[in-house]
């Protein structure tokens, strides 16, 4: 099976799971989703402590309680420091969320932790504390950020030189902000505006990894693309590929994310075990150069 490498020499799936979508599950249904996951090599599960409010990790953590081992075998992140109508990436916070996290999955350490959004207060000296003091107490073993730019990853970097292992951004086949800039440079269009500081070029520069968070969505949660009328181009073209290479329309788009040499790791989200199985094959298969512009094209994209 085929995985990525983080900064710190750990080996993780390219597919992770995302776990937001598990508070609406059962234990033994949600018993099934990880199970199913871990069979098919998607052995990387990804948290946040607001997710159903906590209830996804007490219910992953139910889990975990009923099969002795299955910690070891897999990598568990969280992210922490949304709150109710803030952002908060003070030392305090942070050390106090990570707390909260450990109980509820009930295990003595995180793999990674993230922080979920900029904090327009953070105080990167305050970040670096709090990740150094998690680290130190064997609580968690790496550290990352969400939806942050390069100039933000610059400031923690400066408190915490190469410690940031993981970014972890929005991007599909119908989020491309991230590639839109890069191929549109110095062009007068929508697609070549920077919104992200080339955040991409960054990442790959200084060896972070990013994470694809919603793969499948369109604008902000507003529905999955896949079978969508407003993407019928992209669909049919998803098809074509699936068939070519066996795989279902979903492990496709995947595979247009995985297929780019930054080595991206995408967060699905499904909460179904069958098609959690037919994504897993998307980490076998590597499109062609001509595979993967057709899809960004036939997704409504413009190359120059
Ligand atoms: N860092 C951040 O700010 C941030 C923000 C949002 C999400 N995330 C992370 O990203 C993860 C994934 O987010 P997401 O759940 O929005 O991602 P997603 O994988 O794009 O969407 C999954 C949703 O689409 C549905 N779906 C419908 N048809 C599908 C198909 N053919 N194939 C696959 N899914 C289909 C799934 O339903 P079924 O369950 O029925 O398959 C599920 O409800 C989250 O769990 C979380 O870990 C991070």
């Amino acid at each position: 099976m085929k995985q990525l490498c983080l900064k710190n020499d750990i080996h993780v799936s390219p597919i992770a799971l995302g776990c937001m979508r598990m508070a609406a599950l059962t234990v033994p249904e949600a018993e099934k989703v990880i199970l199913t996951a871990c069979e098919q090599g998607i052995t990387f599960f990804d948290h946040a402590d607001i997710y159903g409010g906590g209830k996804s990790e007490e219910i992953f953590g139910e889990v975990l309680r009923a099969h002795p081992g299955l910690r070891e075998k897999i990598m568990l992140q969280s992210k922490c420091g949304i709150c109710n109508g803030y952002y908060d990436a003070s030392a305090e916070h942070i050390l106090q969320a990570a707390e909260g996290i450990l109980s509820r999955l009930g295990v003595e350490y995180l793999d990674t932790l993230l922080l979920h959004r900029p904090d327009a207060l953070m105080e990167p000296e305050e970040v670096a504390e709090a990740f150094e003091k998690l680290h130190r107490s064997g609580k968690v073993r790496g550290f990352g950020v969400s939806n942050v730019n390069p100039a933000q990853l610059a400031l923690l970097d400066r408190e915490m030189p190469g410690r940031i292992l993981i970014n972890q951004l929005q991007f599909g086949l119908a989020h491309t902000g991230m590639v839109d800039a890069g191929i549109n440079v110095n062009i007068h269009s929508d697609h070549a505006e920077n919104r992200d500081g080339l955040v991409l070029d960054y990442c790959r520069l200084h060896g972070i990894t990013i994470q694809a968070w919603s793969p499948f969505q369109y604008g902000m949660f507003e529905g999955v693309f896949l079978k969508s009328e407003k993407y019928a181009a992209l669909n049919a073209e998803l098809a074509d590929t699936g068939k070519k290479y066996g795989i279902t329309d979903s492990a496709a788009a995947i595979a247009w994310i995985l297929r780019h040499p930054a080595g991206i790791q995408a967060v699905i989200g499904s909460m179904n075990p069958g098609r959690i199985a037919e994504i897993a094959k998307a980490q076998e298969i590597r499109l062609t150069r001509q595979e993967w512009y057709r899809l960004y094209l036939a997704a409504g994209n413009p190359l120059p």
